[in-house]
């Protein structure tokens, strides 16, 4: 059913991060998607740790600086979580409609989510009906602690934004492969989202996510491991890492140190990978689609797909997304592409005007 008397109200997407909050608001039109804003402001480390918002009023700061910064008018605002506050799991349920999951899911959920169950909102996808005649569905059950709900919408209205949905991320990148790359009917795909502080892998099939994990791994890792071998601060260490600051003496540690955190990174996705194959018997991974800002690290590309023998490519958030109309520099694009993936799916959200 479509209702589309009623019009679709516009969100401007955040995706909150531990290193930068990313903006993004898009516009669709009859030809698809168009870019109309898109911004990004750094926090220091300790304003979010472990997906918890230490300090909520940098976090509301930056993002009342970034709306203004780029002078934006919608209020309705979409944000997502990752990390351990979020469980992303694949249970079997009895076979019955949505509706009648919708009214069973407390009860049905609860033996699956370890937290009380007044703790966590509790959210579901049926992935597929009663195929094999048994009577048992397939269902993506999400279950998000409240408290770290509560914490990313106070922060969001704090800044004078209405909070309309918390996403998780790994379904806003479902929803940025979508409107870019085509749907492959019957191939896994997996997409490694890997931020400064949490790796998010996910499995799609057909366009629907069908395996995620996040492990507590990413950018920081490579700059900790040379904060360690050089003994300098963690932000000597970022600078060096990101070649703000060159210094040629070092040059071969920083090479060493990149190498082993790659290594390390790239055995957790492949052991991910491997944990879905053992539970999907005869299937296989046709590809890896990399994002977020840990992405960008020379060399992880191709280690990547040595390791795993799996072709391993750069997701582009603004593949197909027109960004002409605001004259967006192509090379600034190209260059942000990483860390906009969770951004971009999030702006896709649209919602009926009450
Ligand atoms: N050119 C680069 N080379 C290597 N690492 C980079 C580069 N640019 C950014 N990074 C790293 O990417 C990370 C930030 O990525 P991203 O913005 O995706 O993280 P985040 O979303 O803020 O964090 P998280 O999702 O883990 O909370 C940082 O660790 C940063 O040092
Ligand atoms: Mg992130």
């Amino acid at each position: 059913m479509s209702l589309s008397f009623l019009r679709k109200r516009e969100a401007v997407a955040f995706d909150i991060g531990s290193n930068s909050i990313k903006l993004v608001q898009m516009n669709q039109t009859k030809k698809g998607w168009e870019l109309m804003k898109m911004g990004m402001a750094e926090l220091p480390p300790e304003a979010i740790v472990d997906g918890s918002i230490i300090d909520s009023m940098t976090v509301t700061n930056t993002l009342r600086d970034l709306v203004k910064e780029h002078g934006v008018k919608v209020k309705d605002a979409v944000s997502s979580l990752t990390g351990h506050s979020v469980i992303i799991k694949k249970v079997s349920f009895p076979a019955m409609t949505e509706d009648e999951l919708a009214d069973s899911i407390q009860w049905e959920a609860e033996q699956y989510i370890p937290f009380p169950i007044s703790d966590v909102n509790i959210d579901f996808q049926i992935l597929g009906a009663d195929t094999d005649g048994r009577g048992q569905m397939d269902v993506m059950l999400v279950a998000v602690k409240k408290d770290v709900i509560n914490d990313y919408t106070n922060v969001i209205k704090e800044a004078g934004l209405n909070p309309v949905v918390i996403d998780v991320d790994s379904f806003a990148l479902e929803n940025m492969m979508e409107i870019n790359y085509p749907v492959t009917p019957g191939e896994n795909i997996a997409m490694v989202n890997i931020g400064a502080s949490i790796t998010s892998i996910s499995v799609v099939m057909g366009g629907l996510t069908i395996f995620t994990r996040s492990i507590p791994m990413g950018g920081n890792q490579f700059t900790e491991e040379l904060q360690r071998q050089l003994n300098v601060s963690f932000k000597d260490a970022e600078d060096m890492k990101l070649h703000r600051k060159e210094s040629d003496s070092d040059a071969e540690q920083l090479a060493s140190s990149i190498d082993s955190v790659s290594t390390n990174l790239t055995f957790e996705v492949k052991r991910s990978l491997d944990f879905f194959l053992g539970g999907a018997q005869g299937s296989y991974v046709s590809k890896i689609y990399l994002s977020g800002g840990g992405s960008k690290v020379t060399g992880l590309q191709n280690l990547m797909q040595e390791k795993t023998s799996i072709p391993v490519e750069l997701a582009n958030p603004f593949k197909g997304i027109d960004a002409s109309s605001r004259h967006f520099d192509k090379d600034r694009l190209k260059e942000a592409a990483p860390f906009f993936g969770v951004a971009v799916g999030l702006a896709t959200r649209r919602f009926a005007d009450r």
